[in-house]
């Protein structure tokens, strides 16, 4: 059987247009500080008419391809999580084949996975699984997260954002799989859900959400400490791993999900916190499960007393979830990026636990163990490929009313046939795929900018209807 079966590289997208919480808070007539501050989001990132989760797959994947130098043919099977419908039928993973199809390989296995925000995961476990299998044949897997998060106008729409993340999957990887650590919840709930096929926007629940992502996660924290127990003899705490990455839908959720594992560790064993984390907490501690979802008090505690291993834990996982917002089926997996990109040099033999959450409800806590590894698919060529910070750096700030604006004309073709785009890539960067016209039949046709001249038009790229 294959060993240490994980992510040998990653890539990720963001669209280069976004605004910022701040100026949506004043445009929106919310409180100041209540994006920012309340939900702990910096800017949000969004698809122009020009973009999309199939151009932006396109563009993560090639992208990886190129800068691992992995050849097309060596990958053996492609899954995509999203939650993002442009077709009911039609899976995102066979618009990706076009780029295999191109260089003979088309023996590829896997489409795509939905359940909210949790598709992503669904996906990666399938490769991984994959590899680890008798059915694996020696080459790659590759997992490609892709999302754009609207909502419709109201409290949840600073909430929105936009990305694609490729992982490449197979073994001796630096990011492996601790396989038996691995906790799920599932369940049915109407939290956030898309009942609407007319419209991209989902219904949502938010506050009814926020509880049954807690609820979930202590389920998941409390099976995978047993799994744990049984494998090394003793409890689980949050000690045992260097770094905790969330779902993050917005960063205030990720601070209370993290208080909230501290405050389960605490009850589960008083003495696992020091003596003034335990006075503060004491009060709490005769709380039902459903009292302690609602007490405010128990919130503010818990995040109290957690905020100094939280800066140390979770702190350097929050940079893309909090400057490119909620990116659905991506977003944890941009949270784990942050942390390469904020820690690569560090993290070798360190384990970091992931808890994926995807409403409806789907929920799965697992553990990751770093190494070292050889180039290209060391943890600093991770990090260097992936250029955070360049990406950030080189987007465009649209003011709120050119973001509402952009949106509406979203909703306008959402769903709608025989349209063609603008075509305007001045600010994409060379190497991009976008959107450049849907047919009469619906069919999407998408063009790469090209990486010498800034412009391509749509015969040299990509034509994305298949032939
Ligand atoms: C998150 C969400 C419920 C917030 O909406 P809301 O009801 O308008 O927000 P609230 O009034 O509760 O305010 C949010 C926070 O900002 C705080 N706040 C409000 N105004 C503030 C201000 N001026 N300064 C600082 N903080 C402020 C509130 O106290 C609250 O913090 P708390 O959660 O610690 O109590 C909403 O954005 C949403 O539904 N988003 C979708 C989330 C989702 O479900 N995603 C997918 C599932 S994972």
């Amino acid at each position: 059987m294959a060993k240490n079966v994980g992510i040998l590289a990653m890539d990720i997208y963001f669209p280069p247009t976004c605004v910022q919480q701040e100026a949506l808070e004043a445009h929106d007539g919310a409180s100041k500080g209540k994006y920012t501050i309340g939900l702990g989001q910096d800017c949000m990132a969004f698809c122009t008419e020009v973009e999309d989760v199939i151009s932006m797959s396109l563009t993560v994947v090639t992208s990886l391809l190129d800068k691992y130098g992995i050849d097309p043919k060596q990958i053996g099977r492609l899954e995509v999580g999203s939650e993002t419908v442009i077709d009911k039928s039609k899976s995102i993973k066979t618009f990706l084949m076009q780029i295999f199809e191109k260089h003979g390989n088309t023996d590829i296995e896997g489409v795509d996975s939905s359940n909210a925000c949790y598709g992503g995961t669904a996906a990666l476990f399938n490769c991984v699984n994959w590899v680890e299998s008798n059915s694996w044949d020696g080459r790659y897997g590759l997992v490609v997260c892709t999302d754009s998060a609207v909502y419709a106008e109201g409290p949840a729409r600073p909430t929105g954002g936009a990305a694609a993340i490729a992982m490449l999957v197979g073994p001796d990887a630096p990011i492996a799989f601790e396989s038996k650590l691995r906790a799920s919840h599932m369940s049915h709930a109407y939290d956030f859900y898309k009942p609407n096929l007319a419209s991209e926007y989902p219904v949502v629940d938010g506050k009814l959400s926020q509880t049954c992502y807690l609820m979930a996660l202590d389920s998941c924290y409390k099976q995978l400490s047993h799994k744990y127990e049984k494998l090394n003899g003793k409890p689980f705490s949050l000690s045992d791993a260097e770094y905790f990455v969330f779902h993050s839908p917005y960063n205030k959720l990720v601070q209370k999900s993290f208080a909230r594992l501290l405050f389960d560790d605490f009850i589960k064993d008083p003495s696992s916190v020091d003596e003034a984390a335990q006075q503060k907490l004491e009060p709490f501690a005769n709380l039902s499960g459903d009292e302690s979802y609602q007490s405010r008090d128990l919130e503010k505690a818990s995040q109290q007393v957690a905020k100094p291993l939280f800066d140390a834990k979770v702190q350097p996982t929050t940079l893309i979830p909090k400057e490119v917002g909620n990116m659905y089926t991506a977003s944890i997996y941009a949270a784990f990026a942050s942390l390469i990109h904020n820690r690569y040099s560090v993290l070798a033999g360190k384990r970091v636990i992931l808890f994926s959450y995807g409403s409806g409800l789907t929920a799965t806590m697992f553990s990751l163990q770093l190494r070292d590894a050889q180039h290209p698919f060391s943890l600093s060529n991770i990090a260097e490929v992936m250029d955070v910070a360049g990406k950030l750096k080189s987007r465009h700030e649209f003011l709120p009313e050119k973001f509402v604006e952009t949106l509406k004309l979203n909703e306008h073709r959402y769903g709608a046939k025989e349209y063609v785009t603008s075509k305007d890539t001045s600010l994409l960067s060379p190497g991009t795929f976008y959107l450049t016209e849907v047919d009469s039949m619906y069919r999407r046709f998408y063009a790469k900018k090209a990486i010498e001249n800034g412009f391509a038009p749509a015969s040299n790229g990509v034509i994305a209807n298949g032939h």
